[in-house]
């Protein structure tokens, strides 16, 4: 070993040069018109999961590798990891191709150095944590190239790892140019790789089309690299789905089951109880706190966050919603929200962007709230809509209470002032602003500012006239039990 070796072998954690996440292929097998790596899964493209592990590892340079749809996909690069390099590959295709365009480019910035990493954009569950071990197992060994395998029961469709009687890896063989004895092969090439920016740089200058797909294959560097000296090894993960490449959407929806299955655990291991976490669905980027409560068929979705000793669900479904500690949040659907501490939703309540629910508060069954603040205490216990508008403390606002904010061409606000009591059927017609400690009759129509402390009453006196139905509907179910009753309190005097 030389000394530069062993200083390499003993700093395993080192930052890997460059990561090259090749993103190039088309992903017709998803028969959709967006491009297959800005499909998601748990809230983020499988590019995006691709980005995340990689940028785990802190490599010097990062350059992910385009050319199918472009454009598009350049553009959701630049918005997830601004500082990644976007490289285009020409029109000679296959993977070794990406790479080498990927080398170019960053030479072209400053000649890379040491390990290079190589993943692809399509492979959503691979962690940061195996791509550590692949780099600590390629610089402590000094290898020339390390590649990451797995053990299939089905290897059909993948480059197979081909071994010398030791053992030691002697190359990759794509499926399409196997022998019949070499697709029994079930160890794989995941296509997953650490090199020597040295060692690869040199072998892809050698490497032709001349295979069964003429394409340039960045697998066979391994053969390359290994007739010039190069000591190539794989790492053998026993864990496939961090391997698994989704080509089409049945694929998509295996490996999003299984990374959510992942997810959830990682929750429940972190002090949140799931009761079931079969029907519970938490994206990569929501944040839990330990003793929250997750009841059966809960979808937390984008930068939702939940305080400790909240309870959600059962049956909600939440984007970007914050919950406060203790509050409980059932049968809900929810985005863009805030809800506070100790604070109570639904059942069945609707929760549009710009509600935010003060500590304590209530928005009960059958509620649609949006673009509305709700002060401490203050409760909207059944059946309306609250929109644009703003509602002090420890007000109650009645049954059945409706914001008319919508004049046909432009919305108003409400405001309604602390310690308020609405009565069942109140319309607010926006914009209107209601004092402090006022109260509202039933069925009132506000059209006009109330004062604090005043009741506003606007419905007409209400008129009884005796007879009427018997008068103006005879013969009718109504009228014959009007008749009906008449008599009996005639009888019964
Ligand atoms: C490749 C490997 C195979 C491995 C398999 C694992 C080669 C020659 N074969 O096969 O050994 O078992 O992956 O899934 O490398 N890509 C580009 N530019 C291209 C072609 C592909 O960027 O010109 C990207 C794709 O977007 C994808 C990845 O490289 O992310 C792999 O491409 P794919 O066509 O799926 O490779 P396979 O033929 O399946
Ligand atoms: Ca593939």
């Amino acid at each position: 070993m030389s000394p530069q070796d062993a200083s390499s072998a003993t700093s395993a954690s080192a930052q890997p040069a460059a990561v090259v996440v090749l993103a190039a292929g088309a992903g017709t097998r998803m028969k959709s018109r967006t491009p297959k790596i800005l499909h998601e899964l748990g809230g983020i493209s499988m590019v995006g999961h691709a980005l995340a592990a990689a940028r785990g590892l802190a490599p010097e340079r990062l350059a992910v590798v385009v050319r199918h749809e472009r454009d598009l996909v350049a553009a959701h690069l630049a918005a997830l990891d601004a500082s990644a390099l976007i490289v285009d590959q020409d029109e000679v295709p296959g993977t070794g191709r990406a790479v080498q365009a990927a080398l170019d480019a960053l030479d072209a910035e400053a000649p890379v150095a040491g390990t290079v990493v190589v993943t692809y954009g399509d492979v959503p569950l691979l962690t940061t944590e195996l791509l550590e071990e692949l780099v600590a197992t390629h610089e402590g060994d000094a290898n020339a190239v390390t590649v990451l395998t797995a053990v299939l029961a089905d290897a059909a469709g993948y480059g197979r790892i081909l071994r010398e009687a030791d053992g030691t890896v002697a190359g990759i063989r794509e499926h399409k140019d196997a022998t019949d004895a070499e697709r029994e092969i079930r160890e794989i090439n995941s296509g997953i790789y650490a090199f020597d920016a040295a060692v690869l740089r040199t072998a892809l200058g050698q490497v032709t089309v001349n295979n069964a797909q003429g394409e340039m294959y960045l697998t066979d560097v391994l053969s390359i690299a290994r007739a010039a000296g190069g000591r190539v090894a794989a790492v053998v993960t026993e864990d496939r789905w961090q391997v698994e490449g989704a080509n089409d959407r049945v694929q998509l929806a295996a490996l999003g089951a299984e990374h959510n299955r992942r997810t959830v655990e990682g929750w429940m291991r972190a002090g949140v109880t799931v009761v079931d976490p079969a029907t519970t669905w938490i994206d990569s980027t929501v944040v839990l706190a330990e003793d929250v409560t997750i009841l059966p068929g809960t979808q937390l979705h984008g930068a939702t966050t939940v305080a400790r000793d909240a309870v959600v669900g059962p049956d909600s479904s939440l984007t970007d919603v914050a919950i406060g500690e203790g509050a409980h949040v059932t049968r809900t659907h929810g985005s863009g929200a805030i809800i506070g501490e100790g604070a109570s939703v639904g059942p069945f309540t609707y929760l549009r962007a710009g509600t935010v629910l003060g500590a304590d508060g209530k928005i009960g069954a059958f509620y649609e709230t949006k673009n509305v603040t709700i002060g401490r205490g203050s409760k909207l216990s059944h059946l309306g809509y609250a929109g644009d508008a703003e509602i002090g403390e420890d007000t109650n606002i009645g049954c059945g209470n409706i914001t008319a904010n919508y004049d046909g061409v432009n919305k108003h606000r409400t405001k309604i002032g602390s310690g308020v009591r609405t009565g069942s059927n109140t319309v607010f017609v926006a914009p209107v602003e209601i004092g402090d400690g006022a109260y509202s009759g039933a069925g009132a129509v506000i059209r006009k500012d109330v004062p604090a402390g005043a009741l506003t009453l606007n419905v007409a006196a209400q008129r009884n006239v005796p007879g009427w139905v018997e008068a103006n509907r005879p013969g009718s179910i109504s009228a014959e039990l009007a008749q009906a009753s008449a008599t009996a309190d005639i009888s019964g005097a």
